[in-house]
Formats: structure tokens, C-alpha cells, sequence
């Protein structure tokens, strides 16, 4: 039932969409539960974290029509925890008359990382200095103009520091020649469309989870600092260690950030912070992030309700911290210690049901609170 004064708000008993069933759909199915609302979790894989905590779930592919369109039939409003979700089929749920939650936009920005560093530069935020890079040509100006260190990675699908490369003064000595270095930095991106960064000598990094509701509000977590390991995320503590300033900087891009979109959701924006305090924007995910778990137990309002309310067209809540917190990642063989963590005093445990505990894989983290 829509209330008349709110229009495209889901009542409690309505069912949210959600696609992609990874550990982000599986906290979103249960924020959503909490709230007294459904969910119906579409995702191509067999088996997946989320279906243990879905009340509907379909198995089918991002391109299999009938099923979207059987899936868009069954729901009030649909949103995603994957921005690999194909544009094309956000596009196509659109036409059968499905509301999808951020919209299209959002993914066409975040998909491609040198549209995406251009759609923020636009915006006024620093970036690093970036080239497209399509063949060893390019890449080679792309370094004349970024300078070395630089960092070569795919326009598309990387993640946890898949589909990157760096080039240092090192990985040139070893390959003997400049050219030698290049093409092997080459062949390792695949020789994909790519883009050049220049190496951020960042003295930390952090991250601004923000929501924006379907009225345009907008609400901000308190910055997270974050520590990668091998390019994936270790360690999310809250408070940063940085200036009400610097804070305040990267809200105000996040903020722009959303409202460009007229974004309607959570996001997650990762910065790069300077010596001295400025922030260079890294890239931005169009969903739920990993940098924001430590919210499921450090705020009244976790980034997963928060994305629920707003796709669902409910107040936004407070996203105020009552602790101070540290997140760990488990990763891997990290999760076989998971009967002494949940032992440990402060300690909030949270496992996300995978089979295998392969290495790199994000099998659950553990948040202890300050
Ligand atoms: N231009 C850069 N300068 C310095 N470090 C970088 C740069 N780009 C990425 N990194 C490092 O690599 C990590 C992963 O890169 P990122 O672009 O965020 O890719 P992913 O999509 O895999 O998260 C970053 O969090 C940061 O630690
Ligand atoms: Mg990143």
C-alpha cells in the first residue's frame, strides 16, 4: 500500500528487490527484516550468502528477461548490492515499469573508472592525475603525464585490487628496460581499456558512507579510516584520525555526489587524505560498503537500514555513532579463529555463510567496540 502523502514508499509487509545475494545483499535482507519488510534477492549464482535470509529468492542470469520481469512483478521497489549489475538491466526493469533504487545513473558512473574520475572531477573534487590508457602508446604518454610511481588499472569489474597494476622505478629495473616494464604492465591488465593514476603519497585513507533519501535528504556517517592489505580492505576504524576540516571536505563530496545523481540510497565514497590534511577522492560504490559494517554495531541506524529506508521511501535514521569502533575483515583462513573472537569481550561476530573459506575471500568480519 502506497501512502498518499508519500508517494513510491513501501509500507512495512512490502518486499524490496535486491540484486546481486554477496554478504552486502545478506545484511541488506536482514536490516530489511528487521523493519518488518521482505525481500526477494535475485542473483546468477547457485548458491549465495543472501539466500539463507531471503524470504523469495530467484537464480537466474542479469540477462534472462522472463525471469526480470517475473522478479519486478513480485516486488515494490528493487535496488542492487553489486555495481556490475549490467546497465542493461536496470534499463529493462525500468521498461516493464519497475522503480529501481538508486537509479541507473548511479551504475553508469561507478562502472567505468574514467568516467567515473571524470563525473567527480566535474564535481570539483581532487583527483589523482589519470590517463585513458588503450595501448602501450597511450600508456606510455599516460606516464609522461602522471608521473611514476602510477598505478594502471581496468576501466571495469576490478575489485579488491583486481585488474591493477603498479609501475615503479623498481618494476622497471627488473624488467631491464622501460619498455619491457610497460608491456608486462600491459599483459597483466589483459591489455583492457584502462585508466593511468598517479601513485597518491597519501598519509591515510578513509571513506564517507552517505545516504540520501527519496525526498532528497541526506544523512552522513562519521569518516572511517581505512587499511588494505594486498588491495583489500583489512581494517575500517571510526574516529578517523583526521581534522573537522578534512571531515567535513569529504562529506561535502559526498553530498555533491549524491544530489548529482539524485541519488536514492546509501553510497560509499573512499578518499585519500594528504599530509597537511587535504583529500583526493579515490572512486565511489554505488551501494552498501565494506567500510561501513562497523555501523551494524556502532549506531542506532546501520548503513544497511539506512539503504532500506531510503529505497524504501522512509525517513532516513540517525546515522550517529554511540561507540567507537574497529572493523576486521576476515579473509580467508581468518574465519577458522571465529570460536575465540566470539569469546572476546566488545566483540560483535558476524559470519556470512560461504562454503569455502578461499584465500581473499570475505568470509565474515568481526567489529569490536571502543
Ligand atoms: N592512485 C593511487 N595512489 C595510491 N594508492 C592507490 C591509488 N589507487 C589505488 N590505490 C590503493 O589501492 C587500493 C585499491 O584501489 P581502488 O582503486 O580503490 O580499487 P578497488 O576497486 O579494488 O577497491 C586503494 O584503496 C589504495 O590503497
Ligand atoms: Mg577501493
Amino acid at each position: 500500500m502506497t501512502g498518499v502523502d508519500h508517494p513510491g514508499s513501501v509500507e512495512p509487509n512490502g518486499v524490496i528487490g535486491i540484486l546481486g545475494g554477496g554478504q552486502l545483499g545478506r545484511m541488506l535482507a536482514m536490516a530489511a527484516a528487521r523493519l518488518g519488510l521482505r525481500t526477494h534477492v535475485y542473483c546468477p549464482d547457485e548458491y549465495f550468502p543472501a539466500a539463507d535470509v531471503a524470504a523469495a529468492k530467484t537464480n537466474a542470469s542479469y540477462t534472462d528477461e522472463n525471469a526480470l520481469a517475473t522478479f519486478a512483478a513480485s516486488v515494490d521497489v528493487i535496488t542492487y548490492e553489486f555495481e556490475n549489475v549490467p546497465v542493461e538491466t536496470v534499463a529493462f526493469l525500468l521498461s516493464v515499469g519497475a522503480c529501481v533504487r538508486p537509479g541507473a545513473m548511479a551504475l553508469e558512473m561507478a562502472q567505468d573508472r574514467l568516467v567515473e574520475k571524470e563525473f567527480v572531477g566535474g564535481l570539483g573534487a581532487a583527483t589523482a592525475l589519470f590517463h585513458a590508457v588503450n595501448d602501450l602508446a597511450s600508456l606510455d604518454a599516460g606516464l609522461k603525464k602522471v608521473g611514476r610511481p602510477a598505478i594502471l588499472k581496468t576501466r571495469r569489474l576490478g575489485y579488491d585490487g583486481k585488474g591493477q597494476t603498479r609501475l615503479t622505478e623498481a618494476d622497471i629495473d627488473l624488467h631491464g628496460a622501460f619498455e619491457k616494464a610497460i608491456e608486462f604492465a600491459w599483459a597483466e591488465v589483459g591489455a583492457a581499456p584502462s585508466i593511468l593514476e598517479g601513485f597518491v603519497p597519501f598519509e591515510r585513507e578513509i571513506s564517507i558512507i552517505g545516504a540520501r533519501g527519496a525526498e532528497g535528504d541526506i544523512r552522513l556517517y562519521d569518516p572511517t579510516e581505512n587499511v588494505h592489505a594486498n588491495g583489500i580492505l583489512k581494517t575500517s576504524s571510526v574516529p578517523a584520525a583526521v581534522s573537522e576540516a578534512t571531515a567535513e571536505i569529504a562529506g561535502a563530496v559526498a553530498a555533491n555526489i549524491l544530489n548529482a545523481l539524485d541519488y536514492v540510497g546509501v553510497v560509499g565514497v573512499e578518499f585519500f587524505v594528504l599530509p597537511g590534511g587535504a583529500i583526493v577522492i579515490n572512486e565511489f560504490a554505488p551501494r552498501v560498503h565494506n567500510s561501513g559494517h562497523w555501523t551494524l554495531d556502532g549506531c542506532a541506524v546501520s548503513q544497511f537500514e539506512q539503504h532500506i529506508r531510503a529505497v524504501a521511501g522512509w525517513p532516513l535514521g540517525d546515522p550517529a555513532r554511540h561507540s567507537d569502533a574497529v572493523m576486521e575483515n576476515l579473509i580467508g583462513d581468518d574465519v577458522h579463529a571465529w570460536r575465540s573472537m566470539s569469546e572476546q569481550k566488545n566483540a560483535c561476530l558476524h559470519l556470512y555463510g560461504k562454503r569455502d573459506a578461499r584465500a581473499g575471500r570475505k568470509m565474515g568480519h568481526v567489529t569490536r567496540l571502543r
